[in-house]
């Protein structure tokens, strides 16, 4: 099975749903490893419980930025991924981190983007008032949520909807469409052609 490094900075459902897919060898994919910058994520404990080993690498133990990102990518490249996949890591990576893993980032966020980049996705849509909003996976690239796009799935804003619930059915899309692409990718390879994903 492809190797899997999973960043989580939060509660680490996506990470679970990942987990729950995992031990299925036709999946194609192994989470070998869970990084965090926190290390009160919930998604370490999911980690833990499950036999995963985790990791913490924490701004606040390094010098400035670079080295944060520098030593972020030592703890990662330690796992030997074939896939690193930030899935709620609230952390931009730096360009350090992305040479150490060239085309073999994912990132998940909650939004139809290039709508609504950032750490706020899904609150900014409800301020804009978008009737349909939803998530992303796309490959990372030295912007903020603006690399080339793998696949995306729609979701209807209620009326009554405040920022916790959309999020919430948000996330149950989130979940599916990252266990199916990252399964695909483990199985076919990925190949990045301009703003072009090819999987398989
Ligand atoms: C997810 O919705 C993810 O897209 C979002 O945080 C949530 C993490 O949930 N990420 C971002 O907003 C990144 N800018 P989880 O910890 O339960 O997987």
């Amino acid at each position: 099975a492809r190797r899997v490094v999973v960043l989580v900075s939060g509660a680490g459902s996506n990470l679970a749903a990942l987990l729950a897919a995992h031990d299925d060898a036709a999946y194609g994919a192994r989470v070998v490893g869970v990084v965090s910058d926190r290390a009160a994520a919930g998604g370490l404990d999911i980690a833990r419980a499950a036999g995963i080993p985790t990791a913490v690498v924490a701004p606040r133990d390094f010098e400035d930025r670079t080295g944060w990102d520098r030593g972020l990518a030592d703890t990662v490249a330690i796992f030997r991924p074939d896939l690193v996949v930030s899935a709620g890591f609230m952390r931009i990576l730096g360009a350090g981190f992305l040479a150490r893993f060239p085309a073999r980032v994912l990132n998940t966020h909650p939004a139809l983007l290039p709508a609504f980049p950032g750490a706020h996705g899904v609150r900014d849509a409800l301020a804009h008032g978008v009737k349909v909003t939803g998530c992303t996976l796309h490959v990372v690239d030295a912007g903020v949520d603006t690399g080339p796009i793998v696949a995306q799935v729609a979701v209807a804003v209620g009326e009554d909807d405040d920022e916790p619930a959309l999020h919430e059915r948000i996330k149950v899309a989130e979940r599916e469409l990252l266990v199916e692409w990252v399964g695909r990718i483990a199985r076919g390879g990925l190949t990045v052609e301009g703003r072009r994903v090819v999987v398989g």
